[in-house]
This record gives structure tokens, C-alpha cells and sequence, in this order.
């Protein structure tokens, strides 16, 4: 399954426990007269704070391995999502820090719960619901698209000449370098986060997609990348024509 969608799905369960979380919340604190056992509720509401930190935990390690192996800049929505994220977790630890030690402020606990629940569905609005909503709840992947968006590339009508001159392979190493050298081994085909680059331009077709191994594919992948690869879409075009200049000597 495609990471992000797993992720958009695990974000959804973090949905339900907030919903379970506010709930609970409301039961204890909220009627004069209670319908159910207040200790139960209280278990509940624990066992489920905890599970909701631990998804937290598990989505965080994900999200903060793709940023460091993609070293890209956050994009506006990534930057909300990642404050939001950042001021859920730190609410989280001074609730528990006021319920565990600091008794005297407990008063306080159910407006940081409030806070907690609101700014988790931000948190989640800006990812996994944003995701959910533009591949169609999943069922729209941007692979499904590829042929179409190959035919936009290419329609633009984009005629590659390779360049062989030496200073264009230095400066497409360089590049290479610093964008691509985490996820793609030069040296080999095997795959680190994506194939190995060695002979990419000739062979005849490009690892993943299968598509004839020309320069006007691996430059339309820069700009639409099949799956899970980060778009280059906004590196200057002579800054592409230069890596592949670099791609063509391996
Ligand atoms: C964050 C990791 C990551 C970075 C950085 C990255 N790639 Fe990729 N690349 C992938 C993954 C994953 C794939 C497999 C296909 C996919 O998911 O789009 C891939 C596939 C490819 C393919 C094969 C596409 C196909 O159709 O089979 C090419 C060519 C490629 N990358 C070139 C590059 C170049 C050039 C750079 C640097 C400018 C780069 N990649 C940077 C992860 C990355």
C-alpha cells in the first residue's frame, strides 16, 4: 500500500480517539447526573490518551524520515502541519504533567483537552484529510495518472539533446549530490528509498515505471514523480538538463 495512504488511514484513527477522547471528557465533567461508571470512563479515557500517543509517535517517525531523507523546504500546508503537530504534542505533555504532578492547575486540564482535540483536527486536516481528499479517498493515486500526465509533458513539446560537455556533468554531479544521492545509489541499481541509478539512460526502460529510458521521461519524473518520490518541478530547467548530462555517464 502506498505509504501516504497508509498514513491518511492511521490519521483517521487518530480521528476516532479524539472523538473518543471529547466523549469521555464530556461524561465525566460535563453532566450533573452521570450514566456511566466514572472510574470506567476515566480508564477509557487514559487507555485511550496513551494510544493516541503512540499513533502519534508511530506517524511522526515517518513524516520526520521522509523530511530528512528528502531535505526538500516544507511547503505551506507540510509547515501548518507540522506546528500543529508540534503544539499537540507539547499540550499533551503538560496535561499529563498537570494530572501527574502539578495538581494544583488541574483545573486547566479540560480547556488543554479542548485545545488538544481542535488542534488535532488541524493537524490531521492539513495531511491525511488533505490527502484523503485529493486522491478521491485513496482510489486515485497519482500512478493511476501517469499517462496522462506524461502526454501534458510531453505535448509541451520538450526536445532533449543530451549534453556531454564536461562542465555540464560536473555541475549535474553536484547537483546530483546534494538532491538525489539520498534516496538513489549512482553506483548500482539496487534500491535505497528509490532504484539505483547506474546505466539508467541505457537501458532501455526506467526501473519503476517501465517507460522507454529517455530524457524527456526521467525530466517529466522530476516534474510528476510516479509514487513516492518528491517533485523537482521548481528546479530551473538547465539545472535538470545538467543531471541528466550527469545520469547519462553512470
Ligand atoms: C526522497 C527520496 C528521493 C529523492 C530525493 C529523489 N528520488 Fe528519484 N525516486 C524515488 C523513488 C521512491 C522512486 C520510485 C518511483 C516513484 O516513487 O516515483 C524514484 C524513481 C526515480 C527514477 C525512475 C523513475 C521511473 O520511471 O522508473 C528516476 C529516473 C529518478 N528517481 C531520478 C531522480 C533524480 C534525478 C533525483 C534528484 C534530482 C531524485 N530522483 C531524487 C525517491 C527519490
Amino acid at each position: 500500500m502506498d505509504i501516504f495512504l497508509f498514513k491518511s488511514i492511521l490519521s483517521m484513527v487518530v480521528i476516532l480517539l479524539v472523538f473518543i477522547a471529547l466523549f469521555s471528557m464530556f461524561e465525566i465533567f460535563g453532566r450533573s447526573e452521570k450514566r456511566f461508571n466514572i472510574e470506567k470512563l476515566k480508564k477509557l479515557h487514559r487507555a485511550n490518551g496513551i494510544l493516541y500517543l503512540l499513533l502519534f509517535i508511530f506517524i511522526a517517525y515517518f513524516c520526520l524520515d521522509f523530511m530528512i531523507k528528502t531535505k526538500a523546504e516544507l511547503s505551506y500546508r507540510a509547515s501548518f502541519h507540522s506546528v500543529f503537530a508540534l503544539t499537540v504534542l507539547i499540550l499533551l505533555c503538560l496535561k499529563i504533567s498537570i494530572v501527574r504532578f502539578y495538581r494544583q492547575f488541574y483545573g486547566k486540564v479540560q480547556t488543554i483537552g479542548l485545545l488538544i482535540a481542535l488542534i488535532s483536527f488541524g493537524m490531521v486536516g492539513t495531511s491525511g484529510g488533505y490527502f484523503l481528499l485529493v486522491t478521491r479517498l485513496g482510489t486515485d493515486i497519482p500512478a493511476a495518472k501517469v499517462g496522462e500526465r506524461k502526454k501534458d509533458a510531453l505535448q509541451e513539446g520538450i526536445k532533449i539533446i543530451i549534453k556531454t560537455d564536461p562542465r555540464s556533468i560536473a555541475k549535474g554531479r553536484g547537483l546530483y549530490e546534494s538532491k538525489c544521492i539520498f534516496c538513489h545509489d549512482p553506483c548500482s541499481t539496487k534500491t535505497k528509498f528509490g532504484p539505483g541509478h547506474q546505466g539508467i539512460l541505457k537501458n532501455p526502460l526506467l526501473p519503476v515505471s517501465g517507460k522507454p529510458a529517455t530524457p524527456e521521461n526521467i525530466i517529466n519524473q522530476l516534474r510528476n514523480p510516479f509514487r513516492n518520490m518528491p517533485s523537482f518541478s521548481e528546479l530551473p530547467e538547465k539545472d535538470m538538463l545538467n543531471i541528466i548530462a550527469f545520469l547519462n555517464t553512470l
